[in-house]
């Protein structure tokens, strides 16, 4: 097998090239062709070393995929200390990311220069990791700790700009890379430029307490998580030990790291994402219609964020409401939200401008006729969205997309409506639309393979992350969270007041306890959804008794102050309500449910298992493609850590024998009507196979 790294000596420099695609991570073999290349320098005539990528980036980090395998030498961390250790000076030429292990590298060169669009970062954190390869020793070195600190905690990459501004990069060089590289290697060698060795500059002093204050605010903003208190740990260790010992000392936290069941969690969500995009059957060269034109339907809370998304990513929007009033009242949604995001920081006054400018508004159905995609965003009404497609099947030109956002209804029945079926497509953003990341795509069953992949592709240029699910009530996210629903508001009829819910939901993780979120999204959207329903399908009534009373007192939530908490009209915090109390116990006693107390534990299995027997029922039905998908769906539109993996690789994580015995302890003690384990996760258990195992075995 041919080296992915090649060393040449091109007049008195020696280029080190790596060229392992897509990303030039550092398996192996890359390690071992730098760690031979630099070794053959040291011995040839070259008078500097150039170390410079192919492709479209630098080196991106270490292989994430021999995460877990058995390590191979040379191990990064000699590697980066031979590199180092270099009689010849070393340069790094940087395009595209050097992240993680890639700037590593870079780090222990003695010289970097990077191009104009070049970004550089420590993103180990995200991985539930460190950066392991000196990066916790050298980076406060060169930066100081505080920036240090602020760059690996976060795990967010800077660009070139701000690398020279803090030091890590010395040039930011215009024109072609290798050209401006070499020239700069030619300058160093001619003025015999001395072995800059980072390892040797002295840590600039924090004041006193600063790290402690660190530890705190961060303990506060990454509840729960290992990674970045060990990052602080290894700073604390660059400030006191020599480098040496400083990288030992971050060896063995990396390992620790690495170790953890948040890392494995972390890793997962990676490998999850980006596998989520692709699509069982569906071969990568569908070709794709073009969008450039968008219309939406509807401007509420739904219609106003999608539109903006798009707007927002330089695509021209029609917005169509009913009349100019209701408009007026989605584009002035528009406005505030654009508003909201200059006062943030998000972007800058013109960029707002400029994305405003692409949204107009109409309420003319005519409007839409030129349009290459709409997307329906009316009222939640089976009726209702067939009608608006009808509509749309007579004004919107051949091949345009027909989009429905709806959150439960059945899109092959919307899709029905139309004499182009073909072109339907359910694309369910959550709220608020522009900002969560998540879009599910809902292929119906006559869904055209282009139009599939069209909007695959599109939610990528609008920035969301796709996860394509097959048409059934709620969908992948919906329909499971109808369990985990179901199963917080028993809860609290059994004796369970919402703080001990929600605390303990959030206390195992979760952004917002569930009860809580249900007073942000409003208690009347529930309430409304299980009104449409026939009895037999509004699931356990039990479970809604308390939620549909506070809506008949006028408890809507959020917006009206109060709903299962109380709200401080100031800064919005909660707060318990006897007034609720009194009503849980009330409807309690009417339900003939003696009250008792529930420990946390029952709560958080109760809530999670719920989610993942559905999620099994899911899979089994071919709903999700993969239980990584149902990971994706629950991180990036529920607000599930993903330092847990999502609940099919929370499940995979805490055993799926022992899921199946708690489940099956709730049968026995709540009945099956809401407790029947589903059969793949009676089969998986009974085979000895975890979900991940059966994901592969299927190939998926
Ligand atoms: N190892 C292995 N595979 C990787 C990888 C890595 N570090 N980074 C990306 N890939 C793979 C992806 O899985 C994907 O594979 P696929 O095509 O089969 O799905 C392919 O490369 C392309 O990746 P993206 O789709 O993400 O491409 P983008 O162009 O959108 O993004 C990127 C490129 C910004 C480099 C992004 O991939 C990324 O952020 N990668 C991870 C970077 C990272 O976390 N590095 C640190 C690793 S940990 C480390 O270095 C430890 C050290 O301190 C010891
Ligand atoms: P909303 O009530 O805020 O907005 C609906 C808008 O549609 C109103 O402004 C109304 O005037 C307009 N409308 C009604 N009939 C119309 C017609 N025939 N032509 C043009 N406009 C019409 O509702 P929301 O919350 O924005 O929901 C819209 C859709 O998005 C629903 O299907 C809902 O289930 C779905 N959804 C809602 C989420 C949420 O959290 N609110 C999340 C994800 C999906």
């Amino acid at each position: 097998m041919t080296s992915p790294v090649s060393y040449e000596l091109v007049d008195d420099i020696g280029v080190i090239t790596v060229a392992n695609p897509p990303v030039n991570a550092l398996s192996h073999a890359v390690r071992q062709g730098i760690h031979d290349a630099i070794a053959a320098a040291q011995e040839d005539a070259s008078k500097a070393v150039l170390i410079i990528c192919d492709g479209r980036t630098f080196i991106a980090g270490a292989d994430i995929t021999e995460f877990g395998k058995p390590p191979r030498e040379p191990h990064l961390p000699d590697l980066c200390n031979t590199i180092e250790a270099s009689s010849k000076p070393v340069v790094a030429a940087i395009h595209g990311t050097a992240l993680g292990g890639g700037l590593e590298v870079a780090l222990s060169c003695h010289y970097r220069c990077a191009v104009p669009g070049a970004k550089v970062g420590l993103p180990e954190v995200k991985l539930g990791l460190l950066p392991g390869a000196g990066g916790t020793q050298r980076l406060p070195r060169l930066v100081g700790a505080s920036a240090a600190l602020d760059l690996m905690t976060s795990g967010n990459p800077v660009d070139a700009g701000q690398a020279a501004k803090l030091g890590i990069v010395d040039r930011v060089v215009d024109g072609d890379l290798r050209d401006a590289a070499f020239a700069w290697c030619r300058e160093l060698v001619a003025n015999d430029a001395e072995r800059r060795r980072t390892s040797e500059l002295a840590v600039q002093d924090v004041p006193a307490g600063a790290l402690e204050e660190y530890r705190n605010t961060l303990a506060r903003r990454t509840r729960g998580q290992i990674a970045p208190q060990k990052i602080i740990d290894c700073v604390e260790a660059a400030l006191s030990r020599p480098f040496s010992e400083g990288l030992q000392f971050e060896r063995e936290k990396f390992i620790e790291c690495m170790k953890s069941p948040q890392s494995a969690a972390l890793r997962h969500m990676f490998f999850a994402e980006r596998e989520a995009a692709k699509i069982v059957g569906l071969s990568i060269d569908t070709p794709l219609r073009d969008v450039n034109k968008v219309g939406i339907i509807g401007a509420g809370t739904m219609g106003s964020g999608i539109a903006m998304n798009f707007a927002n990513a330089g695509m021209q929007v029609a917005l169509l409401e009913v009349d100019d009033e209701a408009l007026g009242r989605g584009l002035g949604i528009i406005d505030r939200n654009y508003q909201g995001g200059v006062k943030r920081g998000k972007m800058s006054e013109e960029q707002a401008l400029a994305c405003r400018g692409r949204i107009s508004g109409t309420t003319d159905y005519e409007s839409l006729s030129d349009a290459d995609l709409v997307i329906e965003a009316v009222f939640e009404n089976l009726e209702l969205k067939q009608e608006v497609f009808a509509k749309l099947d007579a004004v919107c030109r051949q091949g345009a997309i027909l989009a429905t956002n709806t959150s439960y209804q059945d899109v092959d029945r919307i899709a029905a409506a139309t004499k182009r079926p073909q072109d339907a497509i359910g694309l369910h953003f959550f709220s608020p639309a522009h900002i969560m990341k998540l879009l599910e795509v809902v292929r119906a069953s006559m869904t055209a393979d282009d139009v599939l992949a069209t909007c695959m592709a599109l939610a990528r240029k609008i920035r969301k992350t796709p996860v394509v699910s097959g048409v059934c009530y709620g969908f992948i996210g919906n329909r499971m969270l109808g369990h985990y629903a179901r199963e917080a508001q028993l809860c609290v009829i059994e004796g369970a007041t919402p703080a001990q819910v929600d605390t303990a939901m959030e206390e195992w993780g979760m952004a917002m306890g569930p009860l809580a979120v249900f007073d942000l999204a409003g208690l009347d959207v529930g309430y409304k959804a299980r009104q449409g329903l026939p009895q037999a399908e509004r699931g356990d009534p039990r479970a809604f008794r308390v939620a549909d009373a506070l809506v008949e007192m006028n408890r809507l939530g959020q917006k009206t102050g109060a709903g299962f908490y109380r709200y401080d009209p100031e800064t919005r915090q909660r707060s318990s309500d006897q007034e609720v109390q009194t009503l849980i116990e009330r409807e309690a006693a009417e339900l003939g449910v003696e009250q008792r107390e529930i420990d946390a534990e029952e709560i958080v299995d109760r809530l999670l298992f719920a989610l993942v027997n559905e999620g099994m029922n899911i899979l089994d039905e071919g709903i999700a493609q993969r239980p990584g998908d149902i990971d994706v769906v629950y991180v990036y539109g529920y607000g599930f850590p993903a330092w847990r993996g999502g609940p099919m690789h929370y499940a995979d994580a805490v055993g799926l024998a022992h899921v199946l015995q708690r489940i099956r302890e709730f049968e026995q003690g709540f009945g099956s009507e809401n407790w029947t384990p589903a059969p793949l996760l009676e089969k998986l258990v009974e085979s000895g196979v975890t979900l991940a195992e059966w994901a592969k075995s299927k190939g998926n």
